[in-house]
């Protein structure tokens, strides 16, 4: 035989010099919940080991993820029933905690970077990431809302805005948007091949945010998700948004669409980003807690593989664990 792959695999040290994906804090994001009250830390069912936070205990633990080299959060509002609307009025409302946060966070930690979801539906009583007009999601009238957020939250501090709504066009329209009100810049990272997937369960009890079971409201997001059979469409959808003027573009979900990431990663310059969502990371953490999994090494194999397949940035519940057994295992 004259080749013997094994040769290059037969050591701890070859296989460190031979390795080809690198994965450290540097490249992950981690999703943090935050609720109106300050000291609130309350669990997730089905997404056990994420809280939703008050902004007292977010500081507390943006801190701690900086200790272990994470400092990159992307920040979702639990808002409670009483603020909801049928436009989401409380987005840009003077008393809204998630941009009173965000200014916390940036005035206590300037370094971190902070990403923000713009999207209707933590604000919406139908549920939905656009407003619904005669039982239809109003792509346009959606736009101006989005953008009137979009500055809301780049005023607060938020230093990327993460469109997570897929509407036609939202990508220039919140471009123009924040140029016009000279916050140049503030990035936008979009959420550009963002699926109808049946993983994001977890986010949306954590939000409250499912669509609701109501009479003129549609009963799921498949007018403006992508169809999880499409992987051309991807390209189109990546295409308008970097030529809007994106400067990420992401893939949601992660694991099931590394295709997706890998083709995005070939045709683009931009950065890659995926999210790996709740369903995705609670999969494994159902089967970790019955000791079918081994959480660390299953989690970092996931993780890696969503690298490998071209993520520039990888966004996911696991990234505060994944970046502590990194610091254990450098021995730091
Ligand atoms: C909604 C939004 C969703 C997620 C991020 N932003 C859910 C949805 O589209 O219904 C899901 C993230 C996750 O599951 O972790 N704008």
């Amino acid at each position: 035989m004259l080749s013997r792959p094994r040769r290059n695999r037969s050591s701890a040290a070859v296989r460190n010099l031979v390795r080809e994906t690198e994965l450290n804090a540097g490249h992950l994001v981690q999703p943090i919940f935050l609720m109106p009250d300050a000291r609130a830390r309350l669990p997730i069912p089905s997404l056990p080991g994420t809280f939703r936070l008050g902004i007292d205990e977010v500081l507390r633990e943006i801190e701690d993820c900086l200790t272990v080299g994470l400092q990159s959060f992307m920040m979702f509002p639990a808002v409670p029933e009483e603020h909801k609307d049928k436009t989401g009025t409380y987005a840009t409302a003077e008393q809204n905690f998630y941009l009173h946060a965000a200014r916390a966070i940036k005035d206590r930690f300037p370094e971190v970077c902070l990403i923000s979801d713009a999207a209707l539906d933590p604000y919406s009583t139908d549920g939905h990431d656009g407003v619904v007009i005669n039982g239809k999601i109003d792509n346009d009238e959606t736009l101006k809302l989005l953008d009137a957020m979009s500055v809301a939250q780049a005023c607060a501090g938020f230093d990327v805005i993460g469109p997570s709504d897929m509407m036609d066009g939202r990508v220039g329209s919140i471009r123009r948007a924040l140029d016009k009100e000279g916050l140049m810049d503030t990035a936008i990272m979009s959420y550009s091949a963002k699926y109808a997937s049946a993983f994001y369960g977890p986010f949306r009890d954590a939000l409250d945010s499912a669509p609701r079971q109501l009479q003129d409201v549609p009963s799921d997001k498949k007018t403006y998700q992508m169809d999880p059979a499409n992987a051309r469409e991807a390209l189109r959808e990546a295409a308008l948004d970097a030529a809007e003027g994106a400067d990420y573009l992401m893939v949601k979900p992660a694991l099931n669409y590394l295709d997706i990431i890998y083709r995005l990663h070939e045709a683009h310059t931009l950065p890659i980003a995926a999210y790996h969502v709740s369903g995705e990371c609670a999969m494994l953490l159902a089967a970790a807690e019955r000791g079918w999994l081994d959480y660390q090494q299953a989690a970092s194999e996931a993780l890696l593989s969503i690298r490998r397949a071209g993520a520039d940035v990888i966004i996911s519940y696991f990234a505060k664990d994944f970046a502590r057994w990194q610091v254990r295992s450098s021995g730091l």
